[in-house]
């Protein structure tokens, strides 16, 4: 099983803002679709809630909650039980949101980053690794856009 981390961030690592993305572009959009269609993804009631509760076509949900559990789609109250479930997997795609990836992100084989260019106001943050790249981090793949680049990094 191969864990990859999915996101979307500004320069100052922002993801959020209150319970939100705080952009919107398609093309990000469509890209995330692209890289997960087919695997299962992995997230944290808020997000799920963000969605309005409505699982991601084509892909097995997986909804984190100590609180709360779900009749239409698999929950689970720990990453360590989630992963268990989906260790038979090719991948599985963590898809936030911050206190997520906080979790998730040393146990993670892979990064796949939306480098937005723009700054935004945001409250809610993607864990610190550009520190580490060069180290635990290698960028292997880039794409660049006008308004963000696309970037898959590997662990070392
Ligand atoms: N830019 C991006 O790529 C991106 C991607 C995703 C999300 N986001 C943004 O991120 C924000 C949401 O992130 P967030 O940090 O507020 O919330 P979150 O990570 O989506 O969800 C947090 C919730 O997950 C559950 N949880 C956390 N750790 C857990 C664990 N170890 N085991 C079981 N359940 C656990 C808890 O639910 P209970 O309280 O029910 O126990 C917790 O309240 C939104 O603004 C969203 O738009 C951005």
């Amino acid at each position: 099983m191969k864990v990859i981390l999915i996101a979307a961030h500004d320069p100052n690592l922002v993801i959020g803002n209150d319970g939100e993305l705080p952009w919107h572009y398609s093309e990000d959009l469509k890209f995330f679709k692209r890289q997960t269609l087919g695997h299962p993804i992995v997230m944290g009631r808020i997000v799920f809630e963000e969605l309005n509760e409505k699982p991601l076509p084509g892909r097995e949900n997986i909804v984190l909650s100590k609180s709360k559990s779900y009749d239409h789609v698999k929950s689970f109250k720990s990453i360590d039980n989630a992963l268990e479930y989906l260790v038979d997997r090719e991948k599985v795609f963590i898809i936030g949101g911050g206190e997520i990836y906080r979790q998730t992100i040393d146990r993670a084989d892979e990064l796949i980053i939306t480098e937005i260019k723009d700054e935004f106001k945001g409250d809610t943050f993607f864990p610190e690794y550009r520190d580490q790249i060069g180290s635990t981090w290698k960028e292997y793949w880039r794409e660049e856009h006008n308004e963000f680049d696309f970037v898959k990094l590997k662990k070392v």
